[in-house]
């Protein structure tokens, strides 16, 4: 590594390049994201969330043979050791979902018997084994929260199917565990976002992956990031009804209030994901036929938001009504995201560990300058 001298301070790191990766790119001038090379409008609604995490893992899709032997060991890998499910029950009544998300995760590092590996092919198990895993802890979160028991996974269940079955304790409709699948597919990865860079920093030090995945979910969790959906689903709710839209949008223009769900680092034109999750949560809600139309709501604000200026609605900002007509209360919604990312972050984590360079960048120092030591007897 070649030493180089102190460049220019970049406030939020904007515009700069900090890692070279196979795994996703983002164009954000046309609004096309891809996984290694493949467009998601093709991979979205015509793919499992299991193929996405073999393509990301081992960097093709699997053909029908492959996805069934990945399934089965998904499913094999399902199950999480005794004492976190305690840990979840056990958690106070007002834990978030996200720190007990978070808790869980670490603790998992317990159990692991390649907890320390961090060889591509440990960490390719671990990472598998996180997949699989996500989707019990964050059913359990759920169920734990209304003093349920916890619902053991079904083996012959797809991914999404037995994510939700495992929440409701029943079968969804096609429907259901399609949007779900859908959502899954769609938030797999993207690019170097700030719980990818979190876990690529992390790795960066040789961190394992379950100290990796515990950093990404800290970083997951504000509302600038992964809490977006959770934000945008309160200010539906706060809003009420579509009538109020407008002046909701106007007074968050006029007093500085951000409008969640909407605008991105990247896309600046929109955000290609926005349009399938959209069209499933509008599925989702024809369904359901009752109730207030938050798709419509969101639209109206998405219109309202243009009357201001040129921000998009981002990959939450939909995300929030889906996840809302599939049951799922709005302070889980941090945790559905990060039981797609997982396989993203694993797949970073192990490019990081292949590039095998230490990620430490430096700071432009602000502070004060040659102050005058006084020893403590002396200070006023
Ligand atoms: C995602 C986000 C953090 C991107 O931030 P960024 O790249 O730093 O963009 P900026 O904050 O510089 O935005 C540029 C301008 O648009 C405004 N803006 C950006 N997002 C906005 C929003 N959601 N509501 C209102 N104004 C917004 C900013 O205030 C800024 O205004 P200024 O030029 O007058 O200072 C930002 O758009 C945001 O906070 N969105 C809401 C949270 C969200 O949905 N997060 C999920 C992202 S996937």
């Amino acid at each position: 590594m070649t030493a180089t001298s102190a460049s220019t301070y970049s406030k939020g790191l904007v515009g700069v390049i900090a890692a070279q990766t196979a795994l996703s790119s983002v164009d954000g001038v046309n609004g096309v994201l891809t996984y290694r090379g493949y467009n998601i409008h093709d991979l979205a609604e015509r793919t499992l969330y299991e193929e996405i995490v073999h393509l990301l893992f081992y960097g093709r899709l699997p053909n029908a043979a492959e996805l069934a032997a990945f399934q089965t060991e998904l499913a094999a890998n399902r199950k999480v050791p005794a004492p976190v499910m305690e840990h979840i029950y056990a958690a106070p009544r007002k834990a978030a979902p996200m720190d007990m998300l978070r808790s869980a995760v670490s603790m998992l590092s317990y159990y692991d018997k390649e907890t320390e590996d961090i060889s591509l092919e440990a960490t390719r198990r671990k990472g598998l084994r996180l997949v699989a895993q996500f989707p019990t802890i964050v059913a359990a979160i759920y169920r734990a929260r209304k003093r349920k028991a916890p619902v053991a996974p079904r083996p012959k269940l797809n991914h999404a199917e037995n994510f939700l079955y495992m929440m409701y304790g029943e079968k969804q409709s096609q429907l259901e565990n399609e949007a779900m699948n859908l959502y899954l597919v769609l938030l797999a990865d993207h690019s170097l976002n700030a719980s990818t860079f979190t876990a690529r920093v992390a790795a960066s030090t040789n961190a394992d992956l379950h100290a990796a995945v515990t950093a990404a979910l800290g970083s997951l969790k504000g509302n600038l990031h992964g809490g977006a959906a959770e934000a945008t689903m309160n200010m539906l709710l706060e809003i009420g009804t579509i009538d109020k839209v407008d002046e909701f949008v106007d007074r968050a223009f006029a007093t500085k209030r951000k409008i969640m769900g909407i605008g991105h680092r990247i896309y600046k034109t929109g955000d290609p994901r926005a349009r399938h999750l959209l069209e499933w949560a509008s599925r989702l809600e024809e369904a359901q036929g009752k109730g207030q139309r938050y798709v419509d709501m969101a639209l109206s604000v998405e219109r309202a938001v243009l009357r201001h200026r040129e921000l998009y609605p981002n990959v939450d900002f939909f995300s929030a009504p889906l996840l809302y007509y599939l049951g799922i209360p709005t302070e889980l919604d941090t945790c559905i995201f990060a039981t797609s990312r997982i396989a993203g972050w694993t797949a970073h984590v192990i490019e990081q560990y292949q590039d095998a360079t230490l990620i430490r960048p430096g700071a432009e120092y602000i502070g004060p300058k040659s102050e005058v030591f006084v020893p403590l007897a002396q200070r006023p």
